[in-house]
């Protein structure tokens, strides 16, 4: 089993990578991102949705959005958070390296490093030709993921917080000479333990974008942030948008 199929490690980490101030800073970026920002009636693919962190607050600003995830369980929390909310998504359980739906999507989001997890390069390719074909024509990808340059900066020291009923280790390492990444996570409630990992491909801007222009898509631009900041020396995470060119012609 790959890391990510382990359906525990997100239900018992559920509080720590899906946490009640992510949900509230997720629904702020939305509202004020002019990168997220989108008309009502805009068909939006959110692919790695897990308990519809960004799911949720696209459709309550009129979205018309489908989340794909291959975890029940956080497939179930968004389910239920929508339901209480009286929001309405679509849920849809299925591995990003197989879910196409042709030419249907305006908008295609992959958040939080949700893109990249696959060891073998070719998968993550295969993810970024599904979202191509997804796309109608003239829509966008956008991924926001944590890569090589702010790691490099920020030096990647092992972090202690304080998480409800106790404390989370995070110990971050470099693997194959700066092409993968693995968090490791202890958390320590009473007297249990639970350990955990999650590992992802380490890319940086340059690298990212020129795999967006490899698999069709067109006017790649990378930020810095969700104001649109330039992905510069102050830039806190990596967001690449690319476009599927808008007719066959631009493609050539
Ligand atoms: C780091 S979480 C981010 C979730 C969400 N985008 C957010 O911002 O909170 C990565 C998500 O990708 C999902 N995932 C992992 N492998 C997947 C796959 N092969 N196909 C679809 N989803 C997958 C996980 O279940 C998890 O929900």
């Amino acid at each position: 089993m790959e890391w990510f199929e382990d359906e525990a490690l997100w239900v018992d980490f559920s509080a720590v990578f899906f946490s009640a101030e992510r949900a509230a800073a997720a629904e702020a970026t939305v509202a004020s991102s002019p990168l997220l920002d989108v008309p009502a009636g805009t068909e939006v693919l959110d692919l790695g949705c897990g308990p519809g962190t960004f799911t949720l607050p696209l459709a309550r600003r009129g979205a018309t959005v489908t989340g794909v995830d291959l975890s029940q369980a956080l497939l179930d929390r968004a389910r239920r958070e929508a339901a209480e909310a009286s929001v309405d998504v679509r849920l849809v359980r299925a591995d990003m390296r197989e879910f196409v739906e042709p030419d249907r999507f305006d908008l295609a989001i992959s958040m939080y490093t949700s893109f990249g997890l696959f060891t073998e390069h070719g998968q993550n390719m295969r993810v970024l030709h599904n979202a191509l074909a997804s796309l109608a024509p003239g829509g966008r990808l956008l991924i926001d993921l944590f890569c090589k340059e702010v790691l490099a900066r920020d030096g990647g020291e092992a972090k202690i917080f304080d998480v409800e009923g106790g404390t989370l280790t995070v110990r971050g390492t470099v693997l194959e000479d700066w092409t993968r990444f693995r968090d490791d996570f202890v958390l320590v409630r009473g007297n249990r333990a639970r350990t955990a990992f999650v590992e992802h491909t380490l890319y940086s801007a340059v690298e990212l974008k020129a795999l967006l222009g490899e698999a069709g898509f067109v006017d790649v631009v990378c930020y810095g942030g969700f104001g649109g900041e330039p992905f510069d020396n102050h830039a806190r995470r990596l967001i690449v948008v690319g476009s599927r060119p808008a007719t066959d012609r631009d493609d050539a």
